[in-house]
């Protein structure tokens, strides 16, 4: 592939494999990767620790990034809420945007790449699995992870946040006109994998 820019935007729920579809993506490719929730999570990490939104999210940097503690189910709620902040979205925006046009390929996932972030990106995914397969997804990570949490309680936490990411008003979560959408619920990993990785090369 080209050493140029070259965006591949990646959106979707919570939860239905934009992550890992995104790193593989990336290795394939020898793209950089963004997972953007990690800034909104960031700033929502500091707001629970008594921060301002936006001041936090203005005055993000990388180290905030490496913060531990930050894929926890309470932070996600905390970043859920802070991305409905235009003032928060707006402060994160040039980063992204930089990000995207680096030199030798990125791909970032989040919830508004192809439609806001990066609009003219080469290729836009749509990644998608039904609410009950990714909290059943969610709540084996959380377990993995030492979570004390209830199947019930993952999915009413899933399905909150996918509310609250697709009715606001800045940025909801939508698919870009020209995504292409990639169905996970029932695929294996590697063949939602394959599936994004055919879509890119169909763009080179
Ligand atoms: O992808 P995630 O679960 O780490 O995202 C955490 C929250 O951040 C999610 O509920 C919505 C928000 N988010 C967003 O609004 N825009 C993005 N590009 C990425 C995440």
């Amino acid at each position: 592939m080209s050493t140029g820019p070259f965006t591949i935007a990646i959106d979707g729920p919570a939860a239905a494999g934009k992550g890992t579809i995104s790193r593989a993506v990336a290795a394939h490719f020898g793209f950089a990767h963004l997972d953007t929730g990690l800034l909104y999570r960031a700033v929502g990490a500091q707001v629970l620790a008594g921060s301002d939104a936006v001041a936090a999210a203005r005055a993000l940097t990388a180290a905030d990034l490496a913060a531990s503690g930050l894929r926890s189910a309470e932070v996600a709620q905390a970043a859920s809420r802070v991305a409905a902040i235009p003032e928060v979205r707006a402060a994160l925006t040039a980063f992204q945007r930089s990000f995207a046009r680096r030199a030798g390929g990125a791909v970032l996932d989040g919830r508004d790449i192809g439609t806001v972030i990066c609009p003219d990106a080469e290729v836009k995914l749509f990644v998608t699995a039904s609410a009950e397969v990714r909290a059943e997804r969610r709540f084996a990570e959380l377990r993995e992870a030492g979570a004390d949490v209830t199947r019930a309680g993952v999915l009413a936490d899933v399905r909150e946040r996918d509310a609250r990411d697709r009715e606001r008003s800045t940025a909801p979560l939508v698919p870009a006109s020209d995504a292409i959408e990639i169905d996970t619920s029932s695929l294996s990993v590697d063949a939602a994998i394959a599936a994004a990785i055919a879509v890119v090369e169909a763009r080179r």
